[in-house]
């Protein structure tokens, strides 16, 4: 009788479907995030390295719920509170807590001793003991769910203690190698660390990805049974493998059909490989939505960002973080968003820079704009060129359309901020709120020394330092009257090509003056301007 009977199955490709289970039964799982990656050669540890803009271990986190629902466990160790807050930040609900228990290992002794960390999380609780564990690097971030159904489901098929997914490379260096039977099933007979290899071994190019499906009445007796003794002095949980088969249990293993998605991430050049898979895997799955991009390849896009139909985005687009964007928009090339939410038929022209800002239905944008974090542009608003924003309301149907910087203000309904537009809202100390009511008139350069108030419908003329309340309905006028000298400047000229040349080119600002002093101020045909222009 053979000790083990082992089954190989290639990944099936078709979709997981609506009919597919959602959380399964009796399902546990552990993701190991404990180790600090030496060889990224960084001072931060390892899983928190993000990929497409999310961190690493999000990933193996993210799979996990999806499978076992609220039934997850991370082993932590390194930089461990951070790692916590990102797991905590990423994972809570509406209503606080998060579904993810963390168990910390303190000293990181290889990855049979990180699983052993989580037994007491699963070991009480009405539900009982969990009846299998998936268990997941945190350093996997290609790894799709598919896959791992498939992997419990050949495990169930295969009445298996223990489950691997491996691959086959073309160079297998640095992994844990797949080391078979020589019998006519060439069943998994155990895993071979790259340090532990021989020669023989090392040109093996199945390897093992890291990703097992272990039985929960197995699986902390054998962890307790782990051995040290081999090149990195560690508990490797790849040897329960070993021990599966040599108690005459079985071992299945599933070999991926696509190897890419078996990369672990150990160093730098890895985790540019993982990027590129990974955004091309995040542009494939919105051009199959129905979203426009005129050149995937330089199209950047975020592993949590959502895009509605029919939106076009022109190359060199980059949408980060949890940046939402609606249906029917157009964003030009060199623009930048992150955090950001976006409505519907909204337009943002080039070169543009966004952060965690809301943009309503219609806003038309840029280009050449800076949004900092907490604008609200409301629907069909316009903002233009070289126009800064920060904590602004733009109130629906209004303007900003050029050279502008609005921070700390609430602006209303069809306002039009002239050009070059300053809301002075700092005095070195404290920041200050503008308030610009609906209807408003603000002239170019226009400054509002904060806080100040604008009253609905008010006009205020070009070059206004606005510094008290202005009344609804009232023109305020607030800058030096204009002085017209007639004939100042010929006589300037013609003293200049005078005898005295060098007073006049020399020194500017002094000798001139002699022009004025024939003649008093008022009968040089001074004249002040009345009308006030917007
Ligand atoms: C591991 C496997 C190897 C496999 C490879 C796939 C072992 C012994 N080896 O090797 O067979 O081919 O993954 O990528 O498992 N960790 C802890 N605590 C520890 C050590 C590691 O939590 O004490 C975590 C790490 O943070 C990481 C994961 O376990 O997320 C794997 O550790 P890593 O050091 O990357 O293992 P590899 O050498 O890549
Ligand atoms: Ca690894």
């Amino acid at each position: 009788m053979s000790r083990s009977r082992a089954t190989d199955v290639r990944t099936v490709k078709k979709p997981v479907g609506p009919g597919q289970p959602g959380k399964m039964a009796g399902l546990a799982v552990v993701v190991m995030a404990a180790g600090l990656g030496t060889r990224m050669r960084s001072k931060q540890t390892k899983v928190l390295h993000p990929v497409a803009g999310q961190p690493m271990v999000l990933y193996s986190v993210g799979l996990g719920l999806r499978v076992a629902g609220d039934r997850v466990a991370v082993v932590v160790g390194h930089q461990a509170d951070l790692v916590r807050q990102v797991i905590d930040r990423a994972t809570s609900g509406t209503s606080g807590g998060s579904p993810v228990a963390i168990v910390e290992q303190r000293e990181q002794l290889g990855t049979g001793h990180a699983v052993l960390q989580s037994r007491p999380v699963f070991a009480v609780g009405k539900r009982g003991a969990p009846s299998r564990y998936l268990i997941l690097n945190g350093d996997t971030p290609l790894l799709q769910e598919k896959t791992v159904r498939e992997l419990l489901r050949v495990h169930e098929a295969a009445r298996a203690t223990v489950t691997i997914l491996t691959a086959v490379l073309k160079d297998a260096s640095g992994y844990g190698r797949v080391v078979r039977a020589h019998t006519a099933e060439r069943h998994v007979a155990r895993i071979v660390e790259d340090r532990d290899a021989d020669q023989e071994e090392r040109a093996i190019r199945e390897i093992n990805v890291g990703t097992y499906v272990v039985d929960g009445e197995f699986l902390f007796s054998a962890l307790e049974k782990l051995d040290p003794s081999n090149a990195q002095g560690e508990y490797y949980l790849t040897d329960i493998i070993q021990l599966a088969e040599h108690s005459g249990r079985r071992v299945a293993a599933v070999v991926l059909d696509n190897p890419d998605e078996g990369l672990g991430v150990n160093t730098r050049r890895q985790l540019a490989l993982a990027e590129q898979v990974v955004r091309q895997q995040i542009r494939d799955r919105w051009l199959d939505a129905g979203v426009t991009m005129i050149d995937p390849a330089s199209t950047w896009i975020d592993a949590a960002v959502t895009i509605g139909r029919d939106t076009v985005l022109y190359p060199n687009v980059t949408l980060e973080g949890a940046t939402v964007i609606g249906e029917d928009c157009v964003l030009r090339s060199y623009t930048r968003l992150t955090d950001c939410m976006v409505g519907n038929h909204v337009e943002i022209l080039d070169h543009c820079v966004f952060a965690d800002s809301h943009l309503e239905d219609g806003a038309h944008l840029g280009p050449f704009t800076h949004l900092r974090p907490g604008v609200v542009v409301r629907k069909k608003a316009k903002v233009g060129n070289f126009v800064e924003m920060k904590k602004t309301d733009l109130g629906e149907g209004s303007k900003a359309n050029h050279l502008s910087y609005l921070g700390d203000a609430k602006i209303g309904k069809g306002v039009n901020i002239g050009a070059g537009t300053i809301t002075c809202n700092y005095d070195g100390l404290q920041k200050f709120q503008t308030v610009i009511e609906d209807g408003v008139f603000l002239g170019s350069d226009t400054q509002l020394i904060a806080p100040v108030t604008v009253g609905a419908r008010a006009i205020v003329a070009a070059g206004t330092t606005v510094t008290e309340d202005v009344p609804a309905d009232a023109l305020v006028i607030g800058r030096v009257p204009q002085v017209n000298r007639a004939g100042w400047a010929a006589r300037r000229r013609a003293l200049q090509t005078g005898a005295n040349r060098d007073t006049v080119t020399g020194t500017r600002d002094t000798k001139p003056t002699r022009l004025t002093k024939k003649r008093p101020l008022a009968s040089q045909g001074s004249h002040v301007k009345k009308r006030s222009r917007g």
